[in-house]
């Protein structure tokens, strides 16, 4: 239909029809040469819910596919987890009301639900990584991240307490800690406090761009720290989702006081932030496809609205793109299977 195109048109695009950019993409062969992008289990962390008690697994209704599982069902995931190849888990512990706390002492207790999950893991399935939140919020009773004094979030008593928390996780064995609680200066704090206790190994994952999110809904759910949290929210420690530059001064920030990797979160939402951070400091850079995003998915594909398999893939391929190193996302074991059917 070449009478159709205006010969204006044609004038000012010289190039056509000598360039063709479809020629290279009507064969998968073709279009398996030139992808720009890669996804590998290698860039896959899958974050696991354990809980205390003995049933092997207790669904979460709204993250369709996952459970809270019990300690020995957790190995069995992390033993499928290595034995696909994935590189790490990410631990969520569910802590039982009657150990929650206003202080959340439970949160650095030796023998918590979190750290004997670790020791387990390490003893039995010692190749595979383990990463653990730094963060009160399953300890609270208020459902928060920090303690609460005199009705604020009081920065500084929190540092103290997670300080105690990232130590007794990587006294259980914990290879790298992530705190996701976003007060201010706690990287440093925890750096300092690793290196006195013995554990200068122990690498720092700092959720050094988390947003103030709709879209922790249902791991708030998983963990039982909706209840608690109620109407309130976590926007004045949370970033604001109207600002970008400030993310890029968290990051600064972090970096200075010792991260290893950043992070940025949730993730779909927030693409143009890790393109700007990974662009920015060239640091390892992680994102994390949080509860939400997986919910999404998942309820898609139950309403007969779309594929959850390709959805997830150009989803993830999306962190990629953008400059992800490594992705937390409740879809690894999924994904790894699907990646090595390929
Ligand atoms: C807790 C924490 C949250 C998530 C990871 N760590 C929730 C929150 O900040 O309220 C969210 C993960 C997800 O939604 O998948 N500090």
């Amino acid at each position: 239909m070449i009478d159709n195109i205006s010969e204006d048109y044609i004038n000012t695009n010289r190039n056509f029809p000598k360039t063709r950019l479809r020629r290279s993409r009507l064969k998968p062969w073709f279009r398996q040469l030139l992808a720009e992008t890669q996804l590998s289990t290698d860039d896959l962390i899958l974050p696991v819910f354990v809980h205390e008690g003995q049933e092997a697994q207790i669904p979460i209704p709204s993250m369709p596919g996952i459970s809270r599982l019990s300690r020995e069902q957790l190995l069995r995931t992390a033993e499928e987890a290595a034995k696909l190849g994935i590189p790490a888990l990410a631990i969520f512990p569910v802590i039982p009301a009657d150990k929650k706390s206003a202080q959340a002492e439970e949160a650095y207790k030796t023998t918590n639900l979190c750290n004997q999950a670790i020791r387990q893991i390490k003893k039995n399935i010692p190749e595979i990584g383990i990463i653990c939140d730094v963060a009160l919020d399953p300890y609270t009773t208020h459902g928060h991240d920090g303690l609460l004094i005199d009705n604020e979030i009081d920065n500084d008593q929190t540092i103290e307490i997670l300080c105690r928390q990232a130590v007794a996780q990587a006294e259980a064995g914990a290879d790298i800690v992530a705190p996701s609680d976003m007060m201010d200066g706690r990287v440093g704090a925890i750096r300092t406090s690793l290196d006195k206790a013995g554990f200068p190994n122990c690498a720092i994952l700092s959720y050094a761009a988390k947003y103030a999110s709709a879209f922790y809904g249902p791991f708030r759910q998983a963990l039982g720290s909706a209840q608690s949290l109620g109407k309130k929210d976590k926007k004045s420690y949370q970033m604001n989702p109207t600002n970008s530059d400030e993310a890029l001064h968290e990051c600064a920030l972090d970096v200075q006081e010792g991260a290893d990797i950043l992070m940025v979160k949730p993730g779909m939402p927030y693409l143009d932030i890790l393109y700007r951070v990974k662009k920015t400091f060239l640091l390892p850079t992680f994102v994390y496809q949080v509860s939400g995003e997986y919910a999404m998915i998942q309820a898609a594909e139950q309403n007969g609205w779309g594929n959850s398999q390709a959805l997830m893939f150009e989803s993830l391929i999306a962190f990629k793109r953008a400059g992800a190193d490594a992705i937390l996302t409740y879809s690894a074991l999924e994904t790894a299977k699907h990646l090595k059917q390929r």
